[in-house]
């Protein structure tokens, strides 16, 4: 087995390896991975994705890339066909993931490595990540089955009124962003959370790009201060497959918390997806965040898996 730089291949040489990641997310995600396989394939050919191949026999059998955003590296994948069932596969997982995180640590002006593993479980991949000095933190990816006969009413607040995202809300759901998630545990560990610049990206990268599903507005809504009119809480919602939704963003104000706002922005999603016959929900949360995870809880989300995000600051 050999480990080359992605760059020296296509997606001709790729694609295969794809087809079978794109089984394992649908299997254990219920997330159609193919539109993200196909932004990845044409970044390969266009060879500017960096990343290392596992090699063997000619033929690739497991892969990681990552990307550069300014002075941060994010580790944008981790896939061996066969995971967790050929006896080497893990072997092969570690050693790629060591590639990458030499190469980001030692990369000229990078300063932070970021990195979410969603389809691989707690701890299963930790061991580099640890050994290279990086913080670790606990994630749930929680799913709520969409029942079409249980059209919950949405709270409604004399104060409050809840409408659809728009965007024309791009700026004030930075501010509001930017507001909710200072000292928060997931500003840690997505360091775009700390400036309304970062926060704009984040918005950006789920409202026009692809690599998180394709963003849903009709399901993704804002609240807003009746009185002063500003907005003051939102939740984006994308699909990530045919007829699943995923909650992409879910934060109100820090002073307009504890009255239900949260819990109405949810079920104003919920609502919309049952009505168009949408069969689940799912989002992701990072469990020392007691006072989400305890919301879903109440809202009937089930935790379906536990993974990791590491995050690295050089
Ligand atoms: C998570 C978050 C969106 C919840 O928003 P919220 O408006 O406070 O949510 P709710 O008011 O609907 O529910 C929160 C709690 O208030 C309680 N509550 C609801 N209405 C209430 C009322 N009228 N009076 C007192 N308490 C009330 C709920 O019981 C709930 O308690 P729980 O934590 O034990 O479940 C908000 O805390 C937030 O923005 N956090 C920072 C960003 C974040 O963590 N986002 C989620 C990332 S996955």
């Amino acid at each position: 087995m050999e480990i080359l730089d992605l760059r020296h291949f296509s997606s001709v040489d790729l694609r295969p390896l794809l087809d079978d990641e794109t089984q394992v997310w649908s299997r254990l995600l219920t997330w159609d991975y193919s539109g993200s396989a196909e932004m990845i394939l044409r970044y390969v050919d266009a060879k500017i994705l960096p990343g290392y191949a596992a090699i063997e026999r000619g033929r690739i059998f497991g892969y990681s890339f990552f990307v550069y955003e300014g002075s941060k590296g994010v580790i944008g994948d981790l896939f061996v066909a066969d995971g967790g069932r050929l006896p080497n596969a893990r072997e092969v997982e570690l050693k790629l993931l060591t590639h990458v995180i030499e190469t980001l640590q030692q990369s000229p002006g990078i300063h932070r490595v970021e990195a979410q593993l969603l389809a691989h479980d707690a701890g299963s991949v930790a061991r580099p990540f640890l050994e290279q000095g990086f913080q670790r933190h606990q994630r749930l990816f929680m799913v709520l089955p969409l029942n079409q006969a249980q059209a919950g009413k949405i709270p409604t607040h004399p104060d409050v009124d809840i409408r659809r995202w728009t965007e024309a809300d791009y700026q004030p759901s930075a501010a509001v962003i930017t507001a909710a998630y200072r000292g928060h545990v997931d500003a840690q560990i997505n360091d775009q959370y700390h400036t309304l610049t970062g926060s704009l990206r984040f918005l950006n990268n789920i409202v026009r790009f692809p690599g998180c599903g394709l963003f849903d507005s009709e399901s993704s809504f804002v609240a807003l201060d009746r009185k002063a009119k500003n907005l003051i809480g939102l939740i984006l919602c994308s699909r990530v497959r045919g007829d699943v939704g995923h909650v992409t963003q879910v934060c109100v104000l820090p002073e307009f918390r504890c009255h239900g706002i949260g819990e109405s922005l949810l079920a104003a999603t919920m609502g919309n997806l049952r009505k168009r016959g949408f069969s689940m929900l799912s989002l992701t949360v990072t469990e020392a965040n007691e006072r989400a995870v305890a919301l879903y809880r109440r809202l009937e989300f089930e935790s379906k898996r536990v993974f990791d995000a590491f995050v690295w600051e050089g």
